[in-house]
């Protein structure tokens, strides 16, 4: 199987369509199985839209409560900020679907945030399954900043891509806004890893990963792959437009 899926669209609006069918053929298949499906999910501005069109269209699609929902990274703000990724899918979606509360795994920064760094590992190994003594996502959703970071490792955190710890403190390098975030070690245990990536800002940095451009490894996003080597890209047109014709499959394009 190749590294990389790359599945492209020509609105960010149809790519968050084709990812929401993705999410409930998951969900489906977990439950075939009688067991939940544990999503990872990013913030930022990109998720936004697939949040919006869960809420408008798979309230009743999705058979919500299979769903366990945890996060990659937050922002150390409180959950009513603009800044929080919580706060943002709690608004645009949480908040309009049957999704029991005590599937939502929310780490809890405003207050302390190291003393929520061993909560949230707490979490995670109570809460999870493992696969080689580490926390084991079905899913882990993921964005790639304009730097090339993804979660919270950026370009001068490399070194949690190497980390031990499953949870770890960390800083936007413009803002200094510190943040928690999973570290590579538990986001490339999951079994799969999709990057939803919308914008022309985007283009030149997923040409690079996904063309795997030795000058790409200085993005943290480049060292992310699934816990088979695989990552699957859920893109528009805008963001996939330099990526090399060869790599590109159009996936639902009309
Ligand atoms: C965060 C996210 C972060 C995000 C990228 C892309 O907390 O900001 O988890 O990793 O995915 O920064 O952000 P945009 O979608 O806003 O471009």
């Amino acid at each position: 199987m190749k590294k990389y899926q790359i599945h492209s669209f020509t609105t960010a609006r149809e790519a968050a369509l084709a990812l929401a069918e993705l999410i409930l053929s998951r969900l489906k298949q977990s439950i075939k199985l009688s067991k939940p499906l544990n999503v990872a999910v990013s913030g930022g501005n990109t998720p936004k839209i697939l949040f919006d069109i869960l809420a408008e269209k798979y309230t009743e699609k999705m058979p919500w409560k299979f769903l366990r929902l945890f996060w990659v990274d937050e922002r150390c703000v409180p959950p009513t900020s603009d800044e929080s990724n919580f706060g943002m899918m709690y608004k645009s979606l949480l908040q309009h679907v049957d999704l029991p509360s005590n599937n939502i795994f929310r780490m809890e920064v405003e207050k302390n945030s190291e003393a929520e760094l061993a909560h949230y590992t707490e979490i995670l190994n109570r809460q999870l399954p493992e696969k080689d003594g580490i926390p084991l996502f079905d899913l882990v959703l993921l964005g790639i900043g304009n730097d090339g970071h993804t979660a919270s490792i950026f370009p001068n955190t490399m070194e949690l891509l190497d980390s031990n710890d499953f949870v770890a403190l960390s800083e936007h390098p413009e803002s200094g806004q510190k943040r928690i975030t999973l570290t590579a070690k538990t986001i490339c245990n999951a079994d799969e890893i999709v990057f939803f990536v919308t914008g022309n800002d985007k283009a030149k940095i997923l040409a690079e990963i996904i063309d795997e451009k030795k000058s790409s490894k200085k993005y943290p996003a480049a060292h992310i792959t699934n816990n088979k080597g695989q990552a699957i890209f859920f893109l528009d047109k805008e963001a996939a437009k330099e990526i090399s014709a060869k790599e590109l499959q159009s996936y639902f394009d009309q």
